[in-house]
């Protein structure tokens, strides 16, 4: 234990005073590309405490404002989510470019790695070192073994409980560790403390109390709302995009699980009529097997009924599993511009092959650490992370779990749910205790409402109609808990945040109120990218776009802006 703990305060470079909170950025080339500025801000560790501890360094990175200095408008953050995500790598990974880009050249476009995530000290380690790390998130079950079609059959209910119990104690493993760990970062890194975090970081940019301007997506939804609760004043534009549900969130994720669900048979259908629409040229899924009559939804439905029965064996100990399946179907739903690909793998999965798929598998399977003595990244940080922003977990029980996942699964018609269950099982396995400054979820809400419509500054909401992540109902109920304060503007079809498929209308929406403060009239777009067509490379998860519609160069650039903030998005996976 004492070589743990002398390595993590080695990783917090000792312990450091928090009275250097306000002291001014030193900005230089960040390493990786030397076209941004990267920098790093010291906090307290424990705002509970904010003069008297330890403190914690949040890394920042910069893409430069375009316009001259006196048309500059100030910073604007933005966070890819997760949690657990960095969003020092998003931006350097071109989501500066683009969104600078999409607003005009106005803004300097930041980006910064939540505590406890990424190049943030300390970082949220669930282990000491990088090879136990790698151990364990490949013994991390991708889903649970259990087949949709099945849910209605009484004498199955003994193998699905059974594969439910397997999956819930190899996750319970992960929370055991993490929970034994216990990282300086672990109770000291909820959502309550990002605000604050965000705060400073805006104080020592745009000086002390200047209004935050924030695009948010997807989990970086959670911390804008937690922000306009806790600084209400400071809210400046504020774009949420794919709405992470808040008062779900503050609940356990017996909640927010359903909530989960709530679009993904909406995603499925438009992944089926999209690849119909496309026909053999665009979608190879749209050519059943020679043998086949059935319609693409059920041939779904019976190829995760027939992995189920006969994994595909792939080489000694690894098998295709309905549980991989499950999980593969589950993640690419959300990013339909890589759907031509997957549709290929389905296709060829139909009929037996299992090459392409196990390709992917291993083009996006993480890889063994080279020194794997090296300290622990915090390449798990998402797990507790999510723990800490929901209520105590541990009263659930397993049967209750396998009730709420076949119950959703058959109300809302959703087949892999078994690969959305891994933040209930290992939530339920971590301890009650929380931050000390607890997070306000949605219960400030009300009083932001009435402070940000006084002030007339109000949030700018946007999702996909068909978002199986952070579905609609979200946004919609963001919308109404701001009922004085926002606008929701929406774009068709599927995609997790808006940007998973571009659409000129929203992205115009966007940008006008970032440059002019002009809220959109128009609250329903089209999708300007095709997700289907003979013109998109199948044979990558990356293809260059393809824009439907007749469009200016500069409307050109905003959609390729967006797929590139897309591209910046999935470099993060
Ligand atoms: C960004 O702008 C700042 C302030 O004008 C300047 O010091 C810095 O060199 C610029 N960074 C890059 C990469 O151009
Ligand atoms: C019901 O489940 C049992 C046990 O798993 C299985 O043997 C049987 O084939 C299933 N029946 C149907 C109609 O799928
Ligand atoms: C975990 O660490 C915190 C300080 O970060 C300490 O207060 C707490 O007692 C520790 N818990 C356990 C179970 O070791
Ligand atoms: C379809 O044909 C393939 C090979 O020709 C065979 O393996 C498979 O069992 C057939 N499927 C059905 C549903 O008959
Ligand atoms: C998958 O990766 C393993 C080891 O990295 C390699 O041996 C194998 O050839 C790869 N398979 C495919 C289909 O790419
Ligand atoms: C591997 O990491 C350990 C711990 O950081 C370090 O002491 C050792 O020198 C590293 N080995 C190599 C080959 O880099
Ligand atoms: C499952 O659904 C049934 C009927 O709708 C309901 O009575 C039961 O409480 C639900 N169980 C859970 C765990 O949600
Ligand atoms: C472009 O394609 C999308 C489907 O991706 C469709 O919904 C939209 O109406 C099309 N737009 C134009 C301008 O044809
Ligand atoms: C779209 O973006 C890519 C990557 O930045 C770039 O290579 C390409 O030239 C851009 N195309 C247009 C039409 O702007
Ligand atoms: C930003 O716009 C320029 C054209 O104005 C284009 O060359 C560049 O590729 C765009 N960058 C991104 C990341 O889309």
């Amino acid at each position: 234990m004492s070589f743990l703990l002398s390595v993590k305060s080695f990783l917090l470079g000792g312990c450091l005073s928090a009275s250097t909170t306000l002291a001014s950025l030193q900005w230089s080339p960040c390493p990786s590309n030397p076209a941004l500025d990267c920098a790093t801000l010291r906090v307290p560790l424990e705002y509970a405490e904010p003069l008297n501890g330890m403190s914690a360094s949040i890394p920042l990175a910069r893409y430069n404002a375009t316009v001259v200095a006196s048309q500059r408008k100030g910073s604007l953050l933005t966070n890819p989510g997760g949690p657990g995500a960095s969003g020092v790598s998003f931006v350097l990974n071109g989501a500066g470019e683009a969104i600078s880009n999409i607003t005009g050249g106005f803004y300097d476009i930041i980006g910064w790695d939540p505590r406890g995530v990424g190049s943030a000290q300390p970082v949220l380690q669930c282990f000491a070192t990088a090879g136990e790390e790698y151990e364990a998130s490949q013994d991390l079950p991708a889903a649970a073994e259990v087949a949709y079609g099945q849910f209605s059959n009484q004498s199955y209910m003994p193998s699905y409980n059974a594969a439910m119990e397997e999956f819930d104690s190899a996750t319970a493993q992960l929370a055991a560790a993490c929970a034994s760990y216990n990282s300086t970062a672990l109770y000291t890194s909820s959502a309550a403390y990002v605000v604050r975090d965000m705060a400073a970081i805006v104080d020592a940019l745009d000086g002390k109390d200047a209004h935050l301007n924030y695009w948010g997506l997807s989990y970086g939804t959670i911390f804008g709302v937690e922000f306009i609760q806790t600084y209400p004043k400071r809210a400046g534009k504020i774009v949420l995009d794919g709405v992470f549900d808040a008062t779900a969130n503050a609940e356990t994720y017996i909640a927010q699980l359903p909530n989960d669900q709530l679009s993904v048979r909406d995603a499925i259908n438009d992944l089926v009529s999209f690849c119909e629409q496309a026909g053999a040229a665009g979608c190879a899924l749209s050519t059943p097997p020679a043998n086949v009559t059935a319609d693409l939804t059920t041939r779904l439905a019976n190829l995760q009924e027939s992995l189920y029965e006969h994994p595909i064996a792939v080489s000694e100990g690894f098998s295709i599993t309905v549980g991989i399946f499950s999980a593969f179907m589950w993640s690419f739903s959300r990013v339909p511009t890589t759907w031509p690909l997957i549709s290929s793998v389905v296709s060829a999965l139909e009929k037996g092959d299992v090459t392409l798929m196990v390709a992917i598998l291993n083009a996006t399977a993480p890889s063994p650490p080279g020194n794997s003595s090296a300290p622990a990244s915090g390449s798990l940080a998402e797990w507790p992370l999510q723990c800490m922003d929901n209520a105590p977990s541990s009263e659930i029980t397993l049967a209750e779990v396998a009730a709420l996942v076949l119950n959703i699964s058959l109300s809302e018609d959703t087949p892999w749910l078994n690969a959305d269950v891994t933040p209930l099982s290992f939530c339920r396995h971590f301890p009650d205790t929380r931050p000390r400054i607890p997070n306000l979820g949605a219960s400030k809400l009300p009083v932001a409402n009435s402070i940000l419509t006084e002030q007339n500054t109000p949030v700018l909401i946007v999702n996909g109609e068909d978002d199986p992540v952070t579905p609609l109902a979200s946004a919609e109920r963001l919308r109404s808990q701001l009922p004085t304060a926002s606008r929701l503007v929406t774009r068709r079809g599927p995609g997790h945040t808006t940007v998973s498929v571009a659409s000129l209308g929203l992205v115009e929406a966007i940008r006008a109120y970032f440059i002019d403060s002009t809220l959109p009239t128009s609250a329903v777009h089209d999708l300007s990218q095709l997700v289907f067509s003979s013109e998109i490379n199948a044979g990558t998860l990356t293809p260059p776009p393809v824009f439907n519609g007749t469009y200016t160069d500069a409307e050109r650039t905003i959609l390729n802006s967006t797929y590139n903030l897309l591209l910046a998005f999935l470099s993060l996976a």
